[in-house]
């Protein structure tokens, strides 16, 4: 069975991401990179064995013709999904547990939604700044460039903002920060927490 996009649990993100943008980007981008890693995929007759993200850790089973673009795509699949999954049209508190997690390693979370924002803004190009576990099942913030996956590096996602410019442009125009300081209002924190529990209980 072919790799399909999730689906969305919200009509709409207004105010904070249009209608236009969050349309293009679900029902263009998205759909094409998701289109695109599953006809390479077909083309070496794979059997959709294995989860996309033991396959972005385990690219070299599949034979090195086209690697490069199944990855790549992989990468446009994974870290939507991720993206689209983060987000919620419902105004949320921050769960206390995942809030006491965040003061673990970043002393609070206003300084975590800073070193966050401040990570995305220094990313040159396009690409995503994601929360992560490192090996040591430790929280870090990290940016990877275009559609590289944190799971091929041994990060475990669990939160990103995607940073190309189709996100955010016909909004926000070159102010990424504006998009970057407003995102932070529509992103659940309890699939986040729920992300990092069943990460770390793996
Ligand atoms: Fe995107």
């Amino acid at each position: 069975m072919e790799y399909k996009r999730i689906t969305l649990d919200y009509n709409s993100l207004e105010p904070y991401i249009d209608n236009k943008t969050l349309d293009l980007h679900y029902n263009a981008h998205y759909k094409n990179y998701t289109e695109k890693l599953n006809k390479y995929l077909k083309e070496q007759n794979y059997n959709y064995k294995y989860t996309p993200t033991y396959l972005a850790k385990n690219i070299d089973i599949l034979p090195k013709e086209n690697r490069d673009e199944i990855l790549y795509n992989l990468g446009g699949y994974l870290n939507h999904s991720l993206y689209f999954y983060n987000l919620t049209d419902k105004k949320k508190e921050i769960p206390i547990k995942f809030k006491e997690l965040i003061n673990k390693y970043f002393t609070s979370f206003n300084n975590f939604k800073e070193e966050f924002i401040n990570t995305a803004n220094e990313l040159k190009g396009s690409g995503y700044t994601f929360l992560v576990l490192d090996k040591n099942n430790n929280l870090r913030i990290i940016n990877m460039s275009n559609q590289d996956i944190p799971y091929y590096y041994g990060f475990i996602p669990i939160m990103t903002i995607d940073v190309w410019e189709h996100s955010y442009y016909l909004k926000y125009n070159n102010k990424r920060n504006d998009y970057l300081t407003q995102i932070f209002n529509i992103i659940d924190f309890d699939k986040v927490y729920n992300l990092y529990i069943i990460a770390t209980s793996q």
